[in-house]
């Protein structure tokens, strides 16, 4: 039972979900593991599994089958009727030993053995009509569709027995279960609690909004944020956990907080998702929660327009809340007003009175990557010290330079030549050529669309190895799906900027520098781009040079132009 007995009704904040098995169910699971067939889990079901198996999902016992599938999708809700905002599910690609009636084991990346699903269900999805329904869109840009696109199209569900969490060994000591934070508000004699989620570092604008929430419900404040998957790009939750941490020690009552991490799998699904943190929450034993601007959003969707309203996540916890048990505690958004030194939400500012903000991507891009100290208005200087050092300028970041487009568009040409002008500025790069990577990293690889897909994403994934240790990637390659190249976008972490090579297949073919386009005319070679082989135009790419028009050097000029604008290089050179 709930520690907070406060008669919020169940199924949320009532008993929790516990799908762990005792030790001799354990031992025994162990022994017999090699019967089955193993699914290893990507990080989304990785988290779920986790969450699922300590009841931070509760009332949901395991992953979805099809009917409540359906309806969470149709309704955002299960099959009883329980308030459910998204899919939790787990993908699997049919085959021997992954059927209905069969045992599969889970595992992490790491081959540890986490659990045992009794398959009951295998069902076929279709991912356009899941992505349009849980996250409104089918835009590829959108990290949960992007994701989608990557799984394979079936799901799996039936009884689920987990015989240990996920092992982690970063800051054990916050890592608390629902089971544990009750125990620890019950402790500290806390009736009323209110949730603050989180996958940001924190600013004075969010101290000020989390202290005024708990005052508002007149009880404490749960800290709660994300360590499992957020939006590619974020700032890193080690770097985060580090500053939230120089933050409560310092800059609340002592006694007033508790900070706790939460390992989700983000979807960035806004409105929907804020149902499903809500209820999360309400699981941990927390009373209220606050919900700002653009809660949980996804950003912007290839045509540069937001997904999501930003007060929509209000609106459905709006909706919802009575349902899920919990109060909102709800914010416009939080700005300081500068002559009177203090923090206040938009629509409570008089009129004509100043104010200052600094967006997210101003952090990053105007302060952080360029070395700029954050102003003390706007960070507490133990944080604003943390992500100084965890973020070097931008000129000295990783980064992924993606020339895509038909073969003979001038991708390589232009690469060479801005391999060299890259190292004027003191920029070090390595340059994965398609036919190259085809001859080593890819070998074997045909051209079908799973071929072309598995190459390029192989690419990107290499891409984003370099990229994450400050390393520069010039990868040429024809990539012709929009989907594929977004994630490699994705896997990047962010510093991605796209060239589309768009010369016109006329002079390409006039150029032939292969002898492809002939080969391909006369049909000796089949399933050849831009001839009979689709190639889909990037929709909103950094960089777009037509080779026929401009000269490599134009081409180079203008890439190197783009890179100081973006910040990726700097006059001062790399250091
Ligand atoms: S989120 O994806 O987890 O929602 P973030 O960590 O940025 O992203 O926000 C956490 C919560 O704080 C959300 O409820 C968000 O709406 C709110 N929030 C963040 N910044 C502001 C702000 N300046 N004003 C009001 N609310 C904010």
């Amino acid at each position: 039972m709930s520690s907070l007995d406060d008669g919020l009704n169940p199924p949320y904040g009532g008993i929790l979900v516990n799908l762990l098995v005792d030790s001799a169910r354990a031992a025994e699971m162990k022994a017999t593991a090699k019967d089955h067939a193993s699914v290893t889990l990507d990080e989304r079901p990785l988290c779920d599994l986790e969450l699922l198996a300590e009841g931070a999902f509760s009332p949901l016992k395991g992953f979805l089958g099809k009917a409540d599938y359906n309806r969470v999708l149709e309704e955002q809700r299960l099959v009883d009727g329980t308030l459910w905002p998204l899919p939790i599910v787990l993908p699997v690609k049919p085959g021997e030993g992954i059927a209905e009636g069969k045992t599969l084991a889970l595992r992490d990346v790491y081959g540890n053995l986490l659990a045992f699903l009794h398959v009951e269900e295998i069902y076929a999805i279709d991912k356009d009509r899941e992505s349009k329904l849980a996250y409104g869109s089918t835009d590829s840009r959108h990290p949960s569709v992007a994701w989608l696109n990557r799984q394979p199209g079936h799901y799996a569900a039936g009884r689920l027995e987990v015989l240990r969490t996920p092992p982690h060994h970063d800051f054990v000591e916050l890592r608390r279960t629902p089971a544990e934070l009750r125990k620890t508000f019950a402790e500290l004699g806390w009736k009323k609690v209110v949730a603050f989620q989180t996958r940001n570092p924190l600013h004075r604008a969010h101290e000020e909004l989390t202290k005024r929430a708990a005052q508002q419900i007149g009880g404490g404040l749960l800290i709660h944020p994300v360590v499992g998957v957020t939006k590619p790009g974020d700032v890193d939750h080690f770097t985060r956990v580090r500053c939230y941490r120089a933050l409560v020690d310092n800059y609340y009552e002592p006694g007033s907080v508790v900070l706790s991490l939460l390992p989700l799998a983000m979807r960035m699904a806004g409105p929907r998702e804020v149902l499903l943190h809500a209820i999360i929450r309400r699981n941990h034993g927390c009373t209220d929660f606050i919900v700002g601007r653009d809660h949980a959003g996804p950003g912007k969707d290839s045509s540069g327009k937001p997904f999501y309203d930003p007060y929509a996540a209000q609106e459905a916890m709006a909706e919802h809340k009575k349902e899920i048990g919990m109060g909102m505690v709800d914010f416009k958004q939080m700005v300081y007003l500068p002559d009177d030194d203090k923090y206040a939400p938009v629509d409570e500012v008089p009129k004509g009175v100043r104010t200052a903000d600094i967006s997210g991507t101003q952090v990053r891009d105007d302060y952080l990557a360029k070395g700029i100290a954050l102003p003390e208005w706007f960070s507490r200087p133990a944080v604003a010290a943390i992500l100084a050092e965890a973020n070097p300028p931008k000129h000295r970041q990783g980064l992924t330079i993606w020339f895509t487009g038909l073969s003979g568009s001038g991708k390589s040409t232009v690469a060479h030549a801005l391999v060299e002008r890259l190292a004027e500025f003191g920029r070090d790069v390595s340059l994965l050529d398609g036919d190259e990577i085809r001859t080593h990293l890819s070998k074997g690889l045909g051209f079908s669309k799973e071929d072309r897909d598995a190459n390029i994403n192989r690419v990107g994934y290499v891409a984003g190895l370099v990229a994450q240790h400050g390393g520069t990637t010039l990868c040429s390659v024809i990539s012709p799906y929009r989907a594929t190249r977004d994630n490699a976008r994705q896997s990047t972490k962010g510093n991605f900027v796209e060239v589309y090579c768009d010369t016109p297949i006329e002079v390409c073919e006039q150029r032939d520098v292969k002898g492809l386009y002939a080969k391909a005319r006369a049909g000796e070679i089949k399933g050849f781009t831009g001839v009979d082989d689709p190639y889909e135009a990037p929709l909103n790419p950094e960089v777009v040079l037509d080779t026929s028009k401009l000269s490599v050097q134009e081409c180079a000029d203008r890439m190197i132009d783009k890179l100081i604008e973006l910040g990726y290089i700097s006059h001062h050179g790399h250091v």
